[in-house]
């Protein structure tokens, strides 16, 4: 089709990809198209913004690393994870709410014993007992359920981020008993912000905001014939919890650390709902 109007462009382009035979990938990329087309008919970029817009895309490519997944990144912090989350997984009283993987996840956690400790090195904090359980929306417990935990140290860092830490220090993989329970220990988490120093940041510093995520333990549950939960557990009494980064903050996620009565200790209940399913693995985004 020779074009003689940039109102023939989106039509072309369509045509162009018609003959497409994988029928998902033909919807997908004419919507991408669309909606992509509609984008710059309302935006009317300049070709130094156009630049610029690529220079962003390749900016998250190239700071993307071993230690940093920045496209998961930018995807967080626009919401859009979340919104893949929600869209999938529609919060309905009933199964656990899903939260966003993050960048973080590694696979291979360290396999614990229950009640083992995920702290695997001196860390200065408040000792915390988290337990719970594993079950089907009858409330039937899921016997073996997988739960695989990450999270940030009290100072607010992953283990990949610091230096300080041993290899996947407040990681681990456990397994529900007989009746679906768990229970591990570790150290109260921070609040933290999200990785600052590539093209996310400098957006974030452009668009006046703050990186912080409110403290939070994340969590991957597995079991066969269940649907994989991927979410994460936010500790009360944070004034992050409205303006979370990536918009994760959901109200049954948000739980009460409680202290354990004559202890210096606290505990956190985190119970799970699966509901039936196939049991899917994220790409880890780092690895
Ligand atoms: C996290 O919770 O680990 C996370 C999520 C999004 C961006 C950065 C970190
Ligand atoms: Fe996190």
């Amino acid at each position: 089709m020779i074009i003689d109007h940039q109102a023939d462009l989106t039509l072309a382009v369509e045509l162009a990809m018609a003959r497409t035979p994988d029928p998902r990938l033909r919807e997908v990329m004419a919507a991408l198209v669309r909606h992509a087309h509609a984008f710059v008919r309302e935006v009317r970029p300049t070709d130094e913004e156009f630049e610029r817009g690529i220079d962003f895309l390749i900016g998250i490519g190239q700071a993307t690393d071993e230690k940093k997944n920045e496209v998961v990144l930018a995807a967080d912090v626009l919401g859009i994870s979340s919104l893949v989350g929600l869209l999938n997984k529609p919060l309905d009283g009933v199964r656990t709410a899903p939260a966003l993987l993050g960048p973080f996840w590694r696979r291979n956690a360290p396999e614990c014993a229950p009640g083992d400790s995920i702290v695997r090195c001196a860390v200065e904090g408040e000792r915390l007992l988290v337990r719970g359980s594993v079950r089907d929306p009858a409330g039937r417990p899921i016997a073996g359920a997988r739960i695989d935990v990450w999270q940030a140290s009290p100072v607010g860092l992953y283990e990949n981020q610091d230096d300080g830490q041993p290899e996947m220090n407040l990681r681990g993989l456990f397994t529900a008993d007989a009746a679906g329970a768990y229970h591990f220990e570790t150290v109260r988490p921070a609040g933290y912000p999200v990785p600052t120093d590539g093209p996310v940041g400098d957006l974030l510093r452009a668009q006046r905001r703050h990186p912080y995520r409110p403290a939070h333990i994340h969590f991957m549950v597995t079991a066969p014939g269940h649907a994989t939960l991927v979410t994460q557990i936010f500790a009360d009494e944070q004034d992050r919890l409205e303006t979370d980064v990536t918009f994760g903050v959901l109200e049954p996620l948000v739980a009460r650390f409680e202290p354990k009565e004559g202890g210096n200790l606290q505990v956190l209940r985190c119970d799970f709902v699966l509901e039936a399913g196939e049991t899917r693995i994220p790409k880890a985004p780092i690895p």
